[in-house]
């Protein structure tokens, strides 16, 4: 499938077919796309556990669910629990920076070397930077870029996927991560049961009040030749619209054969 498509298809799928098991290989790109994700300073706080479904106890997946992602997470398969191993930068001590050095991308040019990062980059910036009370947050942003890279490339190999947030604590029980691994959110992959569609693209704010050009409250305007452009490549999709029948009638059908409240 085409990049823009990509993005344009996904959504959060939250009627998965619950007897339809996920190739391994598929899983395994997802994690390939993840691993692939640029990082601050190539620190790589990203950690998953892949946890099958079936393999989990009846007591262990009611304990992990929350109100808002339970039937999402009984229906689907497979779940890839996403963790920021808050270590790697302690443990590592400037490593990563220095392979960049190394293979030529941070290069003498803009000022790096080995001794930039230990004299300077490690003791001033990174170490400081662990210490600090906005460590966790910070880092977890760099997990949210891998895991969208995941996220698009289960789209593209035609599964459907969907955020869910999950009891943190439990999940760390249940799969024995260590102290330091921050739990964050988990995808739901599988078969989608609901047609990839799934009503339209979800509602968004409007693009002019989401972004800003030079200053705060001055609009990035939107030309609308560029969204048409996008349209053609399908990345800006049909929007759901409130009320659809089409998607009022989905769902019930759904509901009938899941036997699901309604
Ligand atoms: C970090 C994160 C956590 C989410 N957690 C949940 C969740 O617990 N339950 C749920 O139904 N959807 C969850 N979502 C999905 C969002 O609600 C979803 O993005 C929103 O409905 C917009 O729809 P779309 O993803 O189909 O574009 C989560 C999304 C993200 C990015």
């Amino acid at each position: 499938m085409e990049f823009k498509e990509v993005i344009g298809r996904r959504r959060s799928i939250r009627f998965f077919d619950p007897d339809r098991p996920v190739e391994r290989e598929k899983i395994q790109k997802m994690l390939e796309a993840a691993r692939l994700a640029s990082c601050a300073v190539n620190a790589q706080w990203a950690r998953a556990v892949v946890g099958f479904r079936d393999d989990l106890t009846d007591d262990q997946l009611k304990r992990l669910k929350t109100p808002v992602a339970g039937l999402n997470t009984e229906l689907a398969p497979v779940h890839i629990h996403w963790f920021n191993d808050l270590g790697v930068v302690r443990r590592n001590e400037g490593r990563p920076l220095k392979e960049l050095v190394d293979v030529g991308a941070l290069a003498p040019t803009h000022g790096w070397s080995h001794k930039f990062v230990d004299d300077f980059v490690y003791p001033q910036i990174l170490k400081p930077l662990t210490e600090s009370p906005g460590y966790p947050i910070a880092s977890t942003f760099d997990v949210g870029v891998a895991v969208c890279q995941a996220l698009l490339t289960g789209v593209d190999e035609g599964l459907g996927v969907g955020l869910v947030t999950l009891n943190g604590a439990v999940l760390k029980e249940v799969f024995g991560t260590p102290d330091d691994w921050i739990p964050l959110s988990t995808i739901l992959v599988g078969y989608p049961a609901e047609s990839w569609d799934a009503g339209g693209q979800r509602p968004r704010p409007p693009f002019e009040e989401m972004y800003h050009e030079g200053k705060y409250g001055q609009p990035f305007k939107r030309d609308d030749k560029v969204v048409e452009e996008l349209k053609a490549a399908n990345m800006i999709q049909a929007p759901a619209t409130s009320n659809n029948p089409a998607r009022i009638a989905e769902i019930k059908k759904l509901a009938e054969k899941y036997g699901l409240p309604m």
